[in-house]
């Protein structure tokens, strides 16, 4: 690897590594990006934009040591079970080889991005688990290490099957009950920022939230960007009853644990101002809510 990049993203291709690597270009820094496919879509949009691009796969380690040449920085994310690439033991497997590798390389800071849901004990969620077992590990590691622990992403609420075209959105939380969410924007730039200050952060583990967002919020929020009504429910009980997944989340957010632990105000003062959900919606969530918006149309035309 002949290139002058500091940082080196895993996961470029993806939401969070994507966020994270444009936030630290956006800072003037040079970027390596961690790709699969040199001849991907994604990976000839990086290569486009300027980043160096290193290919590789988790699976092999090699391919790993080769990217972290010269690297100073390191943003560690996996793909986990449930979008069905790995299993959950893969995960960990991924998780430690970015981290063994940055070790055997002298890399000055790890940053590892796992989720709310880990580092608080058992969950009977693999891949909440399994972001447990690394952060473990890299808390271990004889190198300067931040976790970060984002919330949901905001960007999830308008994957397709969660009735916003049909006019009734359903997820988690019951209309009074409070979960907490980040746009990728606010992901990216906060852990550019830890990445770009590894003396300030070593050693933190960091909750990440940009705002606390409630099932009746969303039904407003929804019906004032769609200019129509936009209903709001829980996931029907049928549903949650056919679903163990699904319902173990559910159960996880009435615990508490999935509810999101983030000092909101801290962040803000730490980061800078956060994306609330409604300036997201109009904001960067835009192109999507309206796309989702579009479905129904499709639908009604094809009838
Ligand atoms: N969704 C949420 O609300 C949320 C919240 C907190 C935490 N998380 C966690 O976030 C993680 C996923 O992050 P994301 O949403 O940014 O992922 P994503 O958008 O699904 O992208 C996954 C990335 O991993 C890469 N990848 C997959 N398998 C690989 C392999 N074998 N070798 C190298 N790269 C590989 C993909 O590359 P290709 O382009 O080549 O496929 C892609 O860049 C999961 O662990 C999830 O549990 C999610």
């Amino acid at each position: 690897m002949s290139g002058q990049a500091e940082f080196l993203i895993f996961g470029a291709t993806g939401q969070q590594g994507g966020a994270v690597a444009r936030a630290l270009k956006a800072k003037g820094k040079v970027v390596r990006a961690f790709v699969r496919d040199p001849l991907g879509e994604r990976a000839k949009a990086l290569h486009g934009e300027g980043f160096e691009l290193a290919v590789g796969d988790l699976f092999d380690p090699a391919s790993i040591d080769r990217a972290m040449l010269g690297i100073a920085g390191v943003f560690s994310v996996q793909t986990s079970s449930p979008a069905g690439m790995v299993t959950d033991a893969e995960e960990v497997q991924h998780g430690k080889a970015i981290a063994d590798s940055a070790v055997r390389h002298g890399v000055r800071h790890l940053v590892y991005s796992s989720g709310g849901g880990a580092g608080k004990g058992p969950t009977r969620m693999g891949h909440f688990d399994s972001k447990s077992e690394i952060e473990a590990y890299v808390r271990s590691l004889p190198i300067m290490t931040t976790i970060t622990r984002p919330a949901t992403f905001m960007e999830m609420l308008l994957l397709p099957g969660m009735g916003l075209p049909q006019g009734m959105f359903s997820f988690f939380m019951h209309p009074d009950q409070a979960m907490q969410m980040i746009a990728l924007g606010d992901l990216g730039r906060m852990n550019a920022q830890i990445l770009v200050a590894p003396d300030r952060y070593q050693g933190e583990i960091i909750e990440l939230a940009g705002a606390s967002v409630t099932g009746a919020g969303l039904e407003r929020a929804f019906t004032k960007a769609a200019g129509r009504p936009i209903g709001y429910r829980r996931f029907p009980p049928a549903l949650l009853a056919g679903n163990p997944f699904l319902n173990r989340l559910t159960e996880l957010l009435d615990s508490g644990l999935l509810a999101g632990a983030a000092d909101l105000q801290a962040l803000s003062r730490e980061f800078g101002e956060l994306t609330s959900f409604e300036d997201w919606l109009a904001g960067p969530g835009k192109p999507l809510f309206e796309a989702a918006l579009r479905e129904r149309e499709a639908e009604v035309a094809l009838r």
